[in-house]
């Protein structure tokens, strides 16, 4: 059997299948359907220090090839999250990084803090990077603020520390560097794309907070484009790609383009199996072209 172990900053995963933020509850969801301990963590809805509600609906619209969103980060608040949700993650058989999400260095930092000592906590995916809140994008379109936030998180953790980049900028390498420069051990991409639709009937938009994160298949070539771009300008620094997954063809794109590992987001909607099938297809795919490992797929991209 081919290694399908991937190692991201202190943490091993048995495999390099993750579960995209916002796509997969708070983790436990979808156990009844899923088989957790085939995947390298779950990744739960991103949390704030306070609860949100979220936007106005309609918040989801259906677009060629994806879906658009606009959720606005409804969660329940770290305190909720904290006595509700941690003593069922503490149970599942696999790793579990706790999205974060703030309008602050602060906010950020107060939940990194808390959940520090939470051993069923084994690391922070830092959500830089959402379009559907009104100070979302600071971090993620900055350098030095997204280096500033970093460097203060990085002291408050032992754990992984994760860092979810936005394909809303000019040139996603410098927002990279930063990055790695504040201390991140590992960095995922991409969330959503910047998106509108129109009722023409109504000439209304057709979600509530007017535009929206585009994901799914129609963003996959601009999210393996990000990681290529990104595995160049972060040599040795572990990447996480998600965007438009789908099939395990989809998933090796991104292994071959600089991820170590992968996230499943929309496909878990209409397909919630390909997480069951995924793992045993890499395995497969791997096992056919005679690589003992997934590491040696990482980054090979040929250009000759
Ligand atoms: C309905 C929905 C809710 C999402 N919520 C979050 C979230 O709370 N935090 C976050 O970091 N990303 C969130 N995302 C973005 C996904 O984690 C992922 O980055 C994006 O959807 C691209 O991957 P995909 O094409 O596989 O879905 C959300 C995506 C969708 C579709």
């Amino acid at each position: 059997m081919p290694d399908l172990s991937v190692t991201l900053g202190p943490l091993a995963l048995k495999t390099p299948v993750l579960t995209a933020s916002g796509t997969f509850g708070y983790g436990c969801e979808y156990s009844p359907i899923v088989d957790l301990a085939r995947l390298g963590a779950v990744i739960t809805k991103s949390l704030s220090v306070h609860p949100r509600e979220g936007n106005a609906s309609p918040r989801i619209s259906e677009t060629p090839a994806g879906m658009l969103n606009a959720i606005g980060l409804e969660n329940c608040g770290l305190e909720s999250f904290v006595a509700q949700r941690l003593p069922e993650l503490a149970q599942l058989p696999t790793h579990v990084l706790v999205n974060v999400v703030g309008n602050s260095v602060e906010e950020y930092a107060t939940i990194c803090r808390r959940l520090e000592k939470e051993e069923a906590v084994d690391g922070f995916e830092i959500n830089i990077s959402c379009p559907n809140v009104k100070y979302g994008c600071r971090f993620a379109t900055e350098p030095a603020d997204c280096r500033g936030l970093v460097r203060a998180l990085r002291p408050l953790t032992k754990k992984l520390l994760m860092v979810k980049l936005s394909p809303n900028v000019t040139d996603i390498a410098v927002i990279a560097r930063a990055a790695v420069e504040g201390g991140a051990d590992a960095l995922s991409l991409i969330n959503t794309l910047l998106g509108m639709a129109v009722d023409v009937n109504t000439r209304r938009p057709r979600l509530g907070y007017v535009t929206g994160g585009l994901s799914g298949p129609a963003i996959r070539p601009v999210a393996v484009r990000c990681v290529h771009q990104v595995a160049q300008a972060c040599p040795g620094t572990p990447i996480v790609g998600i965007g438009g997954i789908r099939t395990v063809y989809d998933a090796l794109e991104f292994f071959i383009a600089g991820a170590s590992a992968v996230q499943v987001g929309t496909t878990n909607y209409l397909d919630p199996d390909f997480l069951n099938r995924l793992p045993g297809e890499l395995d497969g795919w791997l096992a056919q072209e005679k690589l003992s490992s997934i590491k040696e797929l990482v980054g090979t991209l040929r250009r000759d």
